[in-house]
């Protein structure tokens, strides 16, 4: 069975958690999309992962691991990743697969990002800073892009640098007034990058054909959340890759068809690191509780997270473009405590009842949410290990979300770790 595992609001709702748990039963993880800017966290036991670029399947031995060709690529994060795992016993050596097409971020995308972010002031789209709208950008340009098939000719690497570098240093400085980077320190650094990765490279889409071919099972484990997807999220205020289900095909070469089953990813109530709109933002005390309660603070950045009611017009809208079977449901118990939930069921838009999501940000702000009441709960919920041990205003609330949203909940999550995951079918 091949299983796609992807975000349906704004990111970190959870999917390394959820892919963590899957990858028991798949012999294979494949990341598609997004790079560093992500930061999926496994928690076992008392030990925690943060993942920002190996698949979350990593932490399991065994599993095969595939960073397909639409990942955009940071070798230093994914060296210091491999060898943060291999201190902790964990291998990846013969077990590891990079697309030889997958882009590569170099220093001057990240540079670029930051200096783009800063000259915007408070137009700024709240970024990572991890170099990835420039990678992607370049990718789309074509003329000044690296992938990671360039690593295996260096001195033809180096004299594609030269024309990049020079392109970059002008536009740093005419618009930026920015100091120039050097083309030695970055090609010094491409040396150990190549040194280091070239044995994983390969073509992963053959690969992955061969291996389907034989019965093998995929899980393809989504970056970011569908509403970031760079054409159907909340453009501009996005990331720059196709970050929904629908970015498989193109992001790893497998087909839609292959795919058995999507599972979207979904916290009971809505996040949002960066700027842009957010409907059932709680910019008041309940969203400060959920904060906290929640840790909701990046695992990339550390920066605090937006938080609101769970917004069942987007997670729907989410459902509907990514052909998402079941969810997952993460955080029930960040939601414990609270006297009243209200679940966003539809939008009044210029007066009218919406239930489509709008994602064309200058309709999406004239959204007001209409919402329903619930009942909350006191209980701490995070030794529940089956839906019946939950408290029954906990059960109300999930099953109204599967009620309005027409698919089911298939898990639920009551804690960080593995072991708190309610499984229902
Ligand atoms: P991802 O980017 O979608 O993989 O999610 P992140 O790892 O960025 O953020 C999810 C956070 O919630 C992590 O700190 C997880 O350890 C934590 N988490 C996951 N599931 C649950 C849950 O059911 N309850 C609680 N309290 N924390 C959870
Ligand atoms: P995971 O995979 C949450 C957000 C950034 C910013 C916008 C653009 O952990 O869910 P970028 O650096 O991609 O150009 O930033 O996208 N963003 C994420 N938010 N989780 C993520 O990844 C994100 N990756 C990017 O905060 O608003
Ligand atoms: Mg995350």
């Amino acid at each position: 069975m091949n299983i796609c595992v992807v975000g349906l609001q704004w990111g970190d709702e959870g999917k390394g958690k959820v892919v963590d748990i899957l990858a028991e039963n798949s012999d294979i993880v494949v990341r598609y999309g997004g790079g560093s800017n992500a930061g999926h966290t496994v928690v076992i036991g008392d030990e925690r992962f943060a993942l920002h670029l190996l698949p979350s399947g990593s932490v399991r031995a065994g599993v095969v691991c595939i960073i397909a060709n639409a990942v955009v690529v940071d070798p230093a994060v994914l060296i210091s990743e491999i060898d943060g795992l291999a201190k902790r016993g964990i291998t990846l050596d013969d077990r590891l697969l990079i697309s030889e097409n997958a882009h590569v971020v170099l220093d001057y995308h990240k540079r670029e990002d930051q200096l783009r972010e800063e000259s915007l002031g408070k137009q700024k789209l709240g970024t990572t800073v991890r170099g990835i709208g420039p990678c992607y950008a370049d990718k789309v340009g074509r003329s000044y892009a690296v992938r990671m098939s360039d690593f295996r000719d260096l001195p033809e690497l180096n004299k594609k640098l030269q024309t990049i570098l020079e392109y970059k240093n002008k536009l740093f400085a005419a618009l930026y007034g920015a100091e120039p980077m050097s083309v030695d320190t970055v090609m010094e650094n491409c040396k150990q990058y190549a040194a280091r990765l070239v044995p994983f490279v390969t073509d992963t889409t053959e690969w992955l054909h061969a291996a389907i071919a034989q019965g093998k099972s995929v899980l393809f484990e989504g970056a970011q959340g569908s509403l970031l997807d760079l054409d159907h999220g909340t453009f501009p205020y996005v990331t720059s890759s196709n970050a929904s289900s629908l970015g498989v095909p193109s992001g790893c070469g497998v087909p839609a068809r292959m795919i058995d089953k999507y599972i979207g990813v979904a916290k009971a109530y809505t996040t949002r690191v960066g700027a842009g709109p957010f409907p059932t933002e709680l910019d008041n005390e309940i969203g400060q509780y959920i904060r906290e309660k929640g840790h909701e603070y990046g695992t990339t950045t550390g920066r605090p997270r937006r938080c609101g009611w769970f917004d069942v017009v987007a997670a729907a809208y989410s459902v509907r473009i990514g052909s998402i079977d079941s969810l997952a449901m993460l955080h029930l118990d960040t939601l414990g405590g609270l006297k009243e939930l209200s679940l966003c069921a539809a939008y009044e838009i210029d007066g009218q009842r919406r239930t489509f999501f709008p994602a064309n940000i200058d309709r999406l702000a004239k959204a007001k949410p209409i919402y329903e009441q619930m009942a909350g709960w006191d209980d701490d919920i995070g030794q529940a290990t089956a839906f019946k041990q939950l408290p029954k205003n906990a059960q109300a609330y999930v099953r109204r979300i599967e009620e309005i949203i027409g698919k089911p909940i298939e898990m639920i999550g009551v804690g960080p770790k593995r072991s708190q995951t309610i499984i229902r079918r």
